[in-house]
């Protein structure tokens, strides 16, 4: 066995159902538990949904298999893994790697943000805190814009560099596996709760029942973008989780589990939040303020609300940190492998560096902040737009080329089996190229 190979069998991985696990954490965040259900709900309940799970199987699917691939032949980080596979021009594709590193250092910095919020609202609704306002929106606009949501983001990322600095399998994978079933069961519990309200099914048939006259371009273009961001695409946490998979592991049912897992938690949400909004007669596409403003309201009302909201609370917090764990591995991986540091001393300056830069995030909403603009956008929006709109968009078209038509190698580690492997192929070469560039147009108001 030559070094290097005997370097890589050492090297820290996932049991293959520690990877499951992780990338299912990855995929189910905020993304799932907030965006999803409102979405949803704007844009033509079940009719959302079924374009939703199209955009899915058609874009979703290829390129969440071609990171994984990608990772798992390259065995490095999101730039080194490009820059392995890649026989000519390195530096080109190694620069797609280098811009998903830059998306995820975007992406953490308010994400990490908004986790925070959720321990605030945890908090809030098992004291009742949360509860005794008399204005929602004020108070969330109050509490966003203070001093308090730093804290949180602290707690955060000490959180989040806890599990990290213990590497991959007694770090991200030991807390993956613990908390995803937790998740998984608190999940069912609320839902059957909140599906047994009086007036709750008008919410399910509000969620579920497809209205097509919704059904627009522009729908089918949020979805597709929902199952970019939702799946983790663009942003090398796949391509990094994918590095540590074991190579008898089969990339494609795992691709599957994490698609189906997706759904499932995405889909439980809206069952939760839908019934509830509505058996309290609130607005049911509220955007945004769904979460931090009409379901405190419902909770403040609603029989148990204290534990039923802390434990809603605390279920977005989980979904959460298992999603900031994977995109930190991401920028940890990148510094362990180019500057060659010790993952403790990368976790460490990461973590100091992420809290840092996440407090302009945080002061620009509705903080001291708020009016500091570029191009029109406050901080905290300016990083979303950078990171969700331009760079994960371009970093997922590069995946899609780079395997589709590039790297031989690395569209082999899938290991389809070869009608499988053709049309997966086909997809990407002729079907998702054209999806990823219609979602970059878009989202960056350029149609
Ligand atoms: N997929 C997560 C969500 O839907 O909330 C967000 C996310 C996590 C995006 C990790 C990107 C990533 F690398």
């Amino acid at each position: 066995m030559s070094t290097k190979s005997k370097k890589n069998s050492s090297k820290d991985q996932f049991s293959s159902f520690g990877f499951i696990m992780a990338a299912i954490g990855s995929s189910v965040g905020i993304g799932n538990m907030w965006k999803f259900p409102y979405l949803a709900g704007a844009n033509g309940g079940g009719a959302f949904l079924f374009t939703f799970i199209i955009c899915l199987i058609l874009v979703g699917i290829p390129i969440l298999l071609a990171e994984l691939a990608l990772g798992r032949a390259g065995r490095g980080d999101a730039m080194s893994s490009f820059q392995t596979l890649a026989v000519r021009h390195r530096k080109f594709w190694g620069f797609f790697g280098l811009l998903s590193v830059i998306a995820a250092f975007l992406i953490i910095t308010f994400y990490m943000v908004v986790t925070g919020w959720t321990f605030q609202y945890a908090i809030g609704s098992f004291t009742g805190n949360l509860y005794r306002q008399t204005d929602n929106a004020a108070y969330f606009a109050q509490f966003a814009g203070g001093p308090l949501p730093l804290v949180y983001t602290v707690i955060t990322v000490l959180i989040t560099g806890a599990v990290l600095i213990k590497g991959v399998s007694k770090g991200i994978e030991l807390f993956n596996k613990i908390l995803i079933p937790i998740l998984a069961i608190l999940l069912v519990v609320l839902m059957i709760d909140a599906m047994s309200l009086s007036g709750g099914m008008k919410g399910v048939e509000f969620f579920l029942k497809p209205d097509f006259s919704l059904f627009t371009i522009e729908s089918t273009l949020i979805a597709l973008g929902q199952a970019f961001f939702s799946l983790s695409l663009g942003m090398g946490a796949m391509i990094t989780y994918g590095s540590y998979v074991d190579k008898s592991q089969s990339l494609g049912k795992a691709t599957l589990a994490v698609s189906l897992g997706n759904i499932v938690y995405a889909l439980i949400a809206g069952l939760i939040i839908f019934p509830i909004t509505f058996a309290f007669g609130l607005e049911p596409a509220a955007g945004p303020g769904l979460i931090f403003v009409a379901l405190p309201t419902a909770f403040a009302d609603m029989p148990f609300g204290h534990v039923i909201g802390g434990t809603f609370f605390v279920l977005l917090a989980g979904a959460a940190l298992t999603s900031c764990v994977s995109v930190l591995e991401v920028i940890v991986a990148f510094v362990i492998k180019h500057l060659n540091w010790t993952r403790r001393k990368s976790v460490i300056v990461l973590s100091i560096i992420t809290a840092v830069v996440a407090i302009p995030v945080s002061l620009s909403v509705g903080g001291p902040i708020a009016d500091w603009k570029l191009f029109g956008k406050g901080v905290f929006d300016l990083f979303d737009f950078t990171a969700s709109n331009i760079l994960l968009p371009v970093v997922g078209l590069a995946v899609t080329i780079f395997i589709g038509y590039i790297s031989k190698k690395g569209a082999e580690e899938a290991k389809l089996n070869p009608s499988l492997h053709r049309i997966w192929i086909s997809l990407l070469r002729y079907v998702v190229p054209v999806f990823v560039i219609l979602i970059f147009l878009y989202s960056t108001g350029l149609i």
